[in-house]
């Protein structure tokens, strides 16, 4: 169990190309369910998550994050939006901007990791228009659309690992 856990954490891949099959509704609520059992700050949950399966609305959202149109070819696109009041309302400044982030970005990994256990390709999409997706799907005033996230059958090979740093380079022990 450990071990498995270990290698679906370490053969995650950002895939960007996925087959037409559709993914199954129990998988969907397996993968937000697991999402949702992310940390999160003072066990606020400052977050909705917003399903996307209407391919129209994917295409817009694939031209408000700067023509990433493969994202539109995915079989559900999830977008993980953050509500900072509500961690500010313990935290103040620091659960508004910091928080909030943390929080959701943990909800966004669990995401791809549920994905990838049950055999679907995720990517984790950052750079787009905010302001404009969240004019696409109507985010409520004070709310923040903070990643997207296309889920579909992989299609072809799996992407080569990208490199990482060595471990030397970015483990500092006791101080820098
Ligand atoms: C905050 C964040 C934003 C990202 N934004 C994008 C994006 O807009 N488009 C994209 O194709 N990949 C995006 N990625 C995926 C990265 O490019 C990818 O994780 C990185 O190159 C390492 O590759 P790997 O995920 O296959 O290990 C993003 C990842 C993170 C964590």
């Amino acid at each position: 169990m450990k071990e498995d856990l270990l290698k679906i954490i370490q053969s995650r891949r950002s895939v960007r190309r996925y087959s037409q099959s559709q993914i199954l509704d129990n998988d969907l609520q397996e993968i937000l369910k697991t999402g949702f059992s992310a940390p999160s700050a003072g066990n606020r949950q400052p977050w909705r998550i917003v399903i996307v399966r209407d391919r129209g609305k994917m295409e817009q959202i694939a031209s408000a994050a700067y023509g990433q149109t493969f994202l539109a070819g995915a079989s559900v696109v999830l977008v993980v939006v953050a509500v900072p009041y509500e961690s500010a309302e313990r935290y103040g400044e620091r659960g508004a901007e910091l928080y909030a982030l943390q929080d959701t970005a943990a909800l966004t990994q669990n995401i791809l990791l549920a994905a990838l256990a049950l055999e679907y390709a995720t990517c984790w999409i950052g750079a787009f228009n905010e302001d404009e997706v969240a004019k696409i799907l109507n985010v409520p005033e004070g709310m923040r659309p903070v990643s997207i996230i296309p889920i579909g059958r992989l299609e072809g090979a799996l992407p080569k690992a990208r490199p990482r740093k060595p471990i030397a380079e970015v483990v500092i022990e006791e101080a820098f």
